[in-house]
């Protein structure tokens, strides 16, 4: 199996992208992105024409050259969605280059790119992404994803939503905040846990999936709590910066 046969088959991925699109796709339609060209194929039915860009001409010919053959209304591009003047303005822009808190894939570049040739009723799928964070005890000394029931988190906090990313509107990638917390058991923290949920369209709102989001577990500061007590945890990435660019702190409220 490869990558994109994983992405294709992840089949909560997959229904609930299928979904939205199904509900919004029409008029001029982007798909930046293509990869597969899974999703540009579930736009074709509803929209007059679909431009369905991919930077990796392999990936093209491998995959979204065969899928997308039959489909009449679509267009390949090989082009950087970053960067890439659209050539119409969008009335809907489908972009999925999710990655867990938006730091490790291009979403961010690409939208701020897209939202350029926007209009203002464009519709975005997916709509906006929201982030939540908790800390615990791992063992763990370098930021990974936490995959699917094989990496050992113990919360001591509850989960809180710090953070949320709306693509209609251009986006700040660099991202810190200093977050409070209140610890629900005690113990010795040395990890942070941040989920992503994605809203695709109206209330269409998903979790992670196996091949989307996973959450990602990030080694922090050790530092002892009691049940009660207040942490504030500063934390500090680049939207579409890589994984290495994660810093955090974590200190008691005195
Ligand atoms: C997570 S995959 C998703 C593929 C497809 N959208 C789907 O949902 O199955 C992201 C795809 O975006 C492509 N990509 C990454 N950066 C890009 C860029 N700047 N411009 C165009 N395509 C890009 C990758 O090569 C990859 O095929």
């Amino acid at each position: 199996m490869t990558y994109y046969d994983d992405l294709t088959k992840d089949e909560k991925r997959v229904t609930v992208f299928k979904e939205a699109i199904s509900r919004k796709a029409h008029g001029i339609t982007y798909d930046l992105g293509t990869g597969s060209g899974i999703l540009a194929s579930f736009a074709s039915k509803n929209a007059q024409k679909v431009y369905a860009l991919e930077i990796n001409p392999l990936v093209i010919k491998k995959y979204a050259a065969k899928l997308l053959e039959e489909y009449d209304n679509i267009e390949i591009l090989e082009e950087d969605a970053s960067s890439y003047e659209f050539k119409e303005k969008a009335d809907v822009i489908i972009c999925e280059m999710l990655d867990t808190a938006l730091i490790d894939e291009e979403q961010v570049p690409v939208i701020n790119n897209a939202i350029k040739y926007a209009k203002e009723d464009t519709v975005f799928i997916p709509e906006s992404t929201y982030d939540t964070i908790q800390v615990g005890e791992a063992k763990l000394s370098y930021v990974t994803y936490q995959e699917f029931g094989n990496r050992t988190f113990n919360s001591l906090s509850s989960e809180i939503k710090y953070n949320e990313v709306n693509f209609s509107r251009k986006i700040n990638p660099n991202f810190e905040k200093d977050i409070n917390l209140t610890i629900e058991k005690a113990g010795t923290i040395n990890c942070l846990l941040i989920t992503t949920y994605t809203c695709v369209a109206d209330n269409l709102i998903t979790e992670p999936t196996p091949m989307l989001n996973p959450p990602l577990l990030i080694p922090t500061n050790e530092l002892q709590v009691s049940k009660g007590d207040t942490i504030i945890i500063n934390l500090k990435y680049t939207m579409g910066g890589g994984l290495n660019t994660i810093r955090t702190n974590t200190k008691r409220v005195i």
